[in-house]
């Protein structure tokens, strides 16, 4: 079990009046949304919402993150990569293969087969293995979507990661694709670079294999202390995350290569242009009084507590925003 999670999830931990616990839906229930639990779950249109609902409790109960609170698994995060029609895509019908690690519900993976990919090489890893089976329930396609779920610890020991389910049964150097969605910035820096250079150990040594995703950006990087419930690692000590700029994230993806003798180019990562925001609904609805609502935003994680000084200052970008990255085996 990874040191990011057991322990600090006190008593309380998963109550739901934590912000990021939205009692009801709202703009989460995109039209895509909608079109893959109706076309491809085959799930009829006045039963969604609280098929919806009751998968989501069910998670809640495994972990309060904020991705199940918020019904992240409603957002198709990898379809809204600049690369997903242009690469991504056909390169799975092509025959490549595709890992998303840290799948939580699998809906990107889903998203790629109603969009035409094959699913036979399409792997989910999480560190919670209840993720499988609620996928399952969630998209209604255990006769369709391949057992390919393998519940591992991206942190764990370096003896337990090489003997663990992603090494031992996708192994390494065998994937073409690895996506990372709003996955690395859960960790403080050091846990972020040993992450990447596992994840380049599991990638493809052919020149093109590609490690693409997005997660939440700042325009200066900073070790972040985080707020209760995720403040304390389990011997007590203070949580912290790292939230990266452009710069900094093509950095440490620069560092991680030369750890792992991987030439890497060309790594690229900007703020997600304006236009392709999504209309999150982050917040809208807390459920608690009217005078305490807020849209709830990633800041309300962070302690105000900065622990290093900023070290990058871009002035054009946005305070921040979410980034888009690949990094692209050369
Ligand atoms: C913020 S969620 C993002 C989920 C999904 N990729 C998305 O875009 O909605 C992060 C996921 O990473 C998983 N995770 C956290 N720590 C992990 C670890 N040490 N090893 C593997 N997965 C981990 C969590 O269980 C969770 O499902």
């Amino acid at each position: 079990m990874a040191k990011m999670l057991d322990g600090p999830v006190p008593n309380g931990a998963r109550s739901v009046s934590w912000p990021w616990y939205h009692h009801t839906l709202t703009t989460e229930l995109t039209v895509d949304a909608r079109k893959l639990l109706e076309q491809y779950s085959k799930i009829l249109p006045e039963d969604v919402e609280s098929h919806i609902y009751r998968i989501r409790d069910k998670a809640w109960g495994v972990f309060p993150w904020p991705c199940v609170g918020e019904f992240w698994f409603l957002c198709f995060g990898l379809a809204k990569h600049p690369l997903y029609h242009t690469m991504v895509l056909p390169r799975l019908k092509s025959g490549d293969s595709l890992l998303d690690l840290g799948a939580c519900l699998g809906q990107d993976l889903r998203k790629c087969v109603f969009d035409g990919a094959p699913p036979d090489r399409l792997y989910a890893s999480d560190l919670f293995a209840e993720y499988e089976d609620l996928s399952y329930e969630l998209w209604r396609d255990r006769d369709t979507f391949p057992n390919h779920f393998l519940a591992d610890d991206v942190l764990s020991d370096n003896g337990s990661f090489m003997q663990g389910n992603l090494m031992m049964n996708l192994g390494p150097g065998q994937t073409d694709m690895i996506v990372i969605n709003m996955f690395l910035h859960l960790f403080d820096y050091s846990n972020q670079l040993k992450v990447a250079t596992r994840i380049l150990r599991l990638l493809s040594p052919k020149p093109g294999s590609i490690i693409l995703g997005s997660q939440a950006g700042v325009v200066e990087p900073i070790e972040q202390p985080l707020k209760p419930p995720f403040d304390k690692t389990e011997d007590g000590r203070k949580r912290t995350i790292f939230r990266h700029s452009p710069e900094s994230f093509i950095q440490m993806w620069e560092d991680a290569g030369k750890a792992a003798g991987v030439p890497l180019r060309p790594i690229t990562c900007e703020f997600q242009k304006p236009e392709a925001t999504e209309a999150s609904a982050a917040g809208v609805d807390t459920g608690l009084e009217a005078e305490e609502k807020k849209p709830f935003t990633a800041d309300d994680l962070f302690s105000k507590e900065p622990l290093t000084r900023p070290k990058v200052l871009v002035q054009s970008a946005p305070e921040t925003g979410r980034l888009h990255f690949s990094v692209i085996r050369s």
